[in-house]
């Protein structure tokens, strides 16, 4: 079973020796290894239950750091690294020579980030190479937003779990490919869209989702509880009594149901507050043995859009 600690000294010894470790960000947990080393590289796929054609984010301390790992920094990296990083920005480069085919699935490009997480940062600074790191949950479920919901899925296959609490976020980071004069999101998180536009003309935001994406968490059963999850607007009527039904409420309790059965994101009603709790919950509800979870969409602003579009997979 894992050990859970705060010790980066431990956690660099792992990763030198090739093993992994879960690292904090202030996104969600990741599952870290050695990104030059291609038999860690190998391991988190393994771990995960990853398809091979799923690619990985290198993290960074910085930006000098990650340099020798594209071809160039378009000026949108600077724009948007300037206000973002270190923050839940991933961006889509030209990758160099010395990053591997297995950490891109083959594509010439690269996904990078600076994470905002103090743990990370020193662990990254110790480190003389880069961490590939996806979300470290198994493929398809839930990201973990604590050390304890890494160590319920995946505590038997690594040796450690740096403690770093609870993901301030709580939602993965926002993905952008800026390898072409117009930015495209590829996938909507940490960072709220309204929040880049103003810093372009104009920027593209790729909806929809396929069985093989060529891009992002596009999967559209993806993040999703074990238990069937329903949005409430798919309902033609209420499920039958018999059914236990499960509520993942956004700002107050729906009365058809009893209280008991549901949890309230936010309270006052904050997507920021609803997107940090998001995930956790849902593991919560999906552990309480219902047959059913049922859930609403939020606001769509801000955060609010990145949620809607877990839920709307959640609930594919
Ligand atoms: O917040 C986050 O981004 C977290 C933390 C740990 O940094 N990481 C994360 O990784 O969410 P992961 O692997 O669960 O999701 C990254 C997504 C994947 O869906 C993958 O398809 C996409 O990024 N991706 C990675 N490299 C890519 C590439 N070269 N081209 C297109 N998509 C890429
Ligand atoms: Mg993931």
């Amino acid at each position: 079973m894992a050990k859970i600690g705060t010790d980066i000294a431990l956690a660099k010894t792992f990763l030198e020796n090739g093993e992994l470790v879960a690292i904090p960000t202030e996104t969600v947990y990741g599952l870290a290894g050695n990104g030059t080393d291609l038999k860690a590289v190998s391991r988190i796929f393994e771990v995960k239950n990853r398809p091979s054609f799923d690619p990985l984010i290198l993290h960074f301390a910085n930006e000098e750091d990650l340099k020798p790992y594209v071809k160039n920094l378009p000026q949108a990296v600077q724009m948007l690294g300037r206000k973002f990083w270190p923050g839940p920005l991933t961006m889509l480069l030209e990758k160099s020579d010395l990053v591997s085919d297995l950490i891109t699935a083959g594509s010439p490009k690269v996904a990078v980030r600076i994470p905002a997480h103090p743990l990370a940062i020193a662990l990254l600074n110790s480190l003389p190479f880069p961490l590939a790191a996806p979300s470290a949950n198994p493929f398809g479920y839930i990201s973990p937003t604590s050390p304890i919901h890494v160590a319920d899925q995946l505590g038997n296959e690594i040796p450690y779990i740096l403690d770093g609490g609870q993901c301030e976020v709580g939602l993965e980071s926002t993905i952008v490919d800026v390898t072409s004069s117009i930015p495209r999101v590829l996938r909507k998180g940490g960072i709220a869209i309204e929040d880049m536009e103003g810093l372009f003309e104009s920027m593209e935001i790729q909806s929809g989702s396929s069985s093989r994406p060529s891009a992002p968490g596009m999967l559209s059963s993806h993040y999703a509880p074990k238990t069937i999850l329903r949005l409430k607007s798919q309902l033609d009527d209420w499920p039958s009594p018999d059914l236990k039904v499960g509520v993942l409420a956004f700002n107050r309790f729906w009365e058809e149901f009893p209280t008991e059965n549901q949890i309230i994101l936010s309270q006052k009603g904050e997507v920021k507050e609803a997107a940090q709790k998001l995930f956790s919950v849902m593991r919560t509800l999906d552990n309480m043995g219902f047959d059913l979870i049922l859930t609403e969409l939020v606001p769509e602003q801000g955060l609010g859009r990145a949620i809607n579009d877990k839920l709307r997979r959640a609930s594919a």
